[in-house]
């Protein structure tokens, strides 16, 4: 699709200010699309990331809200339809890590992690849902990761919900296959956010050297194939994963 095709859509990014979100709500809102951008913390930083891109010339409003709270999630869709009046593009961004071994997981541990990771997906997907629904189109795409795939020691959690979006993608993807709208899921490798760095040096260093390409992925990798399959074009994708690790996994 050309860039005049994104032109005046309208675009949820969760987790849209930080990270992957970030580059993902920065390449749409460049390629004229309106992007409503979640953010459960840290406001100040949510306005100067609107700021930065309104410079851009782009359309960007930040919405305050957690994703593991449905009514949050319905009142920041109300947000984003008062403000844009649809929503075209729902991106399941918002994703936290809290690791540790099982034997050291507590069940706040686990149930935080699934919460934000899986049932804020769910959550946010059943705010919106209708609303694609009466209008006969949509895109959504779920943002999980390699350690859905593959699991990783200290990461049950996090694995457990990344891999719990696979399932998810594909249950609406079928539900939906006859609406207009595709659901698919990205899982992203070891991508060079706060996330990423925030694992201890010797740990990641082990990582990189498993890594084919021996380098961490940059956001903007990943972003530009979730734009792909927002695309128009992209309209007989529907319930399909695409990796971007590097060869991490294959
Ligand atoms: N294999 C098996 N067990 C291991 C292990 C390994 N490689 N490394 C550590 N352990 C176990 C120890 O045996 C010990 O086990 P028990 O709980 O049974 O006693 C436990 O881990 C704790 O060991 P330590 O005290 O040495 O380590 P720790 O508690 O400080 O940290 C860890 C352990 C949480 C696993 C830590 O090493 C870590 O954070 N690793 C990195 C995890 C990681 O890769 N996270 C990715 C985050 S980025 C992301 O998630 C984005 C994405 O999508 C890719």
């Amino acid at each position: 699709m050309t860039e005049q095709g994104f032109k005046d859509r309208v675009a949820l990014v969760t987790g849209g200010t930080r990270g992957i979100g970030a580059a993902i709500a920065e390449m749409l809102a460049l390629a004229g699309v309106k992007v409503a951008a979640g953010y459960s913390k840290g406001t100040e930083s949510a306005a100067k990331f609107k700021e930065k891109l309104e410079k851009e010339g782009a359309t960007v409003s930040v919405h305050q809200g957690r994703v593991d709270s449905p009514g949050d999630c319905e009142r920041v869709v109300h947000e984003v339809l008062e403000e844009f009046g649809r929503v075209d593009y729902l991106v399941n961004n918002a994703g936290i890590t809290l690791d540790k071994t099982v034997r050291r997981m507590s069940y706040e541990d686990w149930q935080a992690v699934v919460n934000v990771n899986l049932s804020g997906a769910f959550n946010m997907t059943k705010a919106v849902l209708e609303h694609m629904i009466e209008r006969g189109s949509g895109r959504i795409v779920n943002i999980s990761s390699v350690i859905g795939e593959t699991g990783n020691v200290g990461q049950a959690n996090y694995a457990a919900s990344k891999a719990g979006l696979f399932g998810l993608t594909k249950s609406l993807a079928l539900e939906m296959a006859q609406r207009g709208i595709t659901v698919n899921c990205v899982a992203p490798g070891f991508i060079a956010t706060e996330m990423v760095q925030a694992v201890p040096k010797e740990a990641l260093d082990k990582v990189i050297a498993r890594i084919p390409q021996r380098r961490l992925g940059q956001p903007e990798e990943v972003a530009r194939v979730v734009k792909f399959l927002l695309d128009d074009d992209s309209s007989y994708i529907t319930g399909a994963v695409y990796d971007i690790n590097g060869g991490l996994d294959m």
